[in-house]
């Protein structure tokens, strides 16, 4: 297995079925991650340990998926000066709008990028990541085009049944 260049990290077990998202996208770019449960209020120190952990092993970003009064991407954030990724999981009550703003009201000095509730902003987050770096990768590049071209053709060639 290659070194991780990006960590995902969530904060329970039961986040993995929409986080899957984003490993699932760096997967298909051939992005080495690894994925973690850990939580922020559970188990800081462990979190703490992580973090160190990964950033000495070289990741290039963190991408955090937590629901609920979801800190876990803001205490990343604190700890590293590497980009975060936040992902906001559909918590029972609320469905997910707690997350988000637990999450994209970061105060001012230490930001987190945040993204949609659920699958598509995983999904999106682990996409977001891939074309950060392929900034400095030209074969990932390219995969990304041939990735959004097998899309708009997917697009094109729906047909709706007829009435
Ligand atoms: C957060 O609390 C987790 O990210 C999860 O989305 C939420 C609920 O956790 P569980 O009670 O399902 O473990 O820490």
């Amino acid at each position: 297995m290659s070194k991780p260049l990006v960590s995902i990290i969530m904060g329970s077990s039961n986040d993995w079925e929409i986080m899957q998202q984003a490993a699932q996208a760096l997967k298909d770019f051939g992005v080495a991650y690894d994925a973690r449960v850990i939580s922020a209020h559970r188990a800081p120190d462990l979190l703490f340990d992580h973090i160190k952990e990964m950033s000495a092993q070289g990741v290039q970003f963190f991408i955090a998926g937590a629901g609920a009064a979801a800190h876990l991407a803001g205490v990343i954030a604190s700890k590293t000066t590497l980009p975060v990724l936040g992902v906001p999981i559909p918590s029972k009550y609320l469905k997910g709008m707690d997350s988000l703003l637990s999450i994209v009201q970061m105060p001012k000095g230490i930001p987190v990028a945040t993204f949609a509730i659920g699958e598509a902003g995983a999904a999106n987050a682990g996409l977001f990541a891939v074309s950060m770096l392929a900034l400095n990768d030209a074969q990932l590049a390219q995969k990304l085009v041939d990735y959004r071209k097998k899309q708009a053709e997917q697009i094109a060639a729906t047909t709706l049944p007829a009435l």
